[in-house]
């Protein structure tokens, strides 16, 4: 997307997202797992990129590093992400003049000339420049083999849909300040009495490029998940990273039979479900058994389903998301739509007595 008074910066959605861990094998065996295949290797660095479809994840091992540091503090983790952009030279400096602040003398695989912003919880925000990214692969990298389409297409996953930050009480409005005001990102509220219910307060940051979605969740209370991932982390961070298939069914169920654990959803919740989305048109016996969850309005502004792994690396997990009809929210009523079937389940085991 080319600059623009709208676009400032150049945006053109992710490009990757930088993982660290303790043990990057066993990581790596995580991604491989969801279907993602090992293609390049840094050519001077422990590093690496797994691809499937369009997604790009760099496995960061490399030791005295700023992902080596990330993984002593917080173990398994997305330690950076990377946007691309029409000049990264130009976006750096734009970003400079807005108040975000650069990031020098840190050892990444990108170089000297590393062109880098500070993010949430001390992650990395690349300014990856478009060039850079041709034929959808970082110049220089080594090539380890020419994967068939078939595995690079892995689990049928094909781009990064989005990323959300999980914040301690007071920091969302830091955050949604500094897209807005560095990037040119819209904020997008989506129901935010249900998360208030929930105890935790939520709104979207889009990108002017409508491809670099940020859902932001700021903690109100002692008990709630995103206070569940504060202290198991170690502080705010990327708490999970949804990715796109245009076959959920397809992809979830291949994905069980590789062995991902999926988050399980009580029963009721399928019960109540051509209740809260009325006109949709899925096979709930298949959504059941698969664990995938609804949100939206076939004849309004579309459909979502989605559904998310179990923490993966660390209280790290991800999403996996199928948008039908246009549909631009974030699943929002599926939290109150979980507690209240969690609730009636437990009350039918006889857990509750009310
Ligand atoms: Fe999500």
């Amino acid at each position: 997307m080319p600059v623009s008074c709208q676009n400032p910066l150049g945006l053109e959605g992710f490009a990757f997202v930088e993982f660290t861990a303790p043990d990057p094998d066993a990581q790596g065996r995580q991604l491989e797992r969801l279907g993602f295949i090992e293609t390049h290797r840094h050519p001077g660095q422990k590093v690496s990129l797994y691809r499937q479809g369009d997604i790009h994840f760099i496995l960061n091992a490399e030791p005295f590093s700023h992902a080596s540091d990330f993984a002593t503090r917080h173990g398994p983790s997305a330690c950076g992400m990377g946007f691309r952009v029409a000049d990264a030279a130009r976006a750096h400096r734009l970003a400079l003049q807005h108040g975000a602040t650069p990031v020098e003398g840190v050892y990444t695989p990108f170089g000297d000339d590393l062109l880098a912003l500070q993010g949430v919880g001390g992650t990395l925000i690349y300014l990856i420049d478009d060039s850079q990214f041709s034929d959808d692969v970082l110049s220089g990298w080594v090539p380890l083999t020419n994967p068939p389409v078939r595995q690079v297409h892995g689990a049928g996953l094909t781009r990064i849909d989005h990323l959300t930050h999980d914040l301690p009480a007071g920091q969302m409005q830091v955050w949604a300040d500094f897209y807005t005001r560095v990037f040119g990102f819209e904020s997008q509220r989506y129901f935010e009495v249900d998360d208030r219910l929930m105890g935790v307060d939520s709104q979207t940051l889009i990108a002017p490029d409508g491809h670099i979605r940020i859902p932001l969740n700021e903690s109100r209370n002692a008990f709630n998940a995103t206070e569940a991932f504060l202290s198991a982390y170690g502080g705010e961070g990327i708490q999970h990273i949804a990715l796109e298939t245009r076959d959920i069914y397809a992809t979830v169920e291949g994905l069980r039979a590789r062995g991902v654990a999926f988050q399980a959803v009580p029963d009721p919740y399928y019960e109540m479900l051509d209740r809260r989305v009325p006109h949709h048109d899925e096979d709930v016996a298949r959504m059941k058994a698969d664990g995938i969850l609804i949100d939206g309005n076939a004849r309004r502004d579309g459909i979502l389903l989605q559904v998310f792994t179990e923490n993966t690396f660390g209280p790290v997990f991800f999403e996996i998301v199928q948008r039908k009809g246009g549909h631009a929210g974030f699943g929002g009523s599926n939290s109150q739509a979980l507690m209240e079937a969690a609730g009636l389940d437990q009350m039918r085991k006889g857990l509750l007595r009310v």
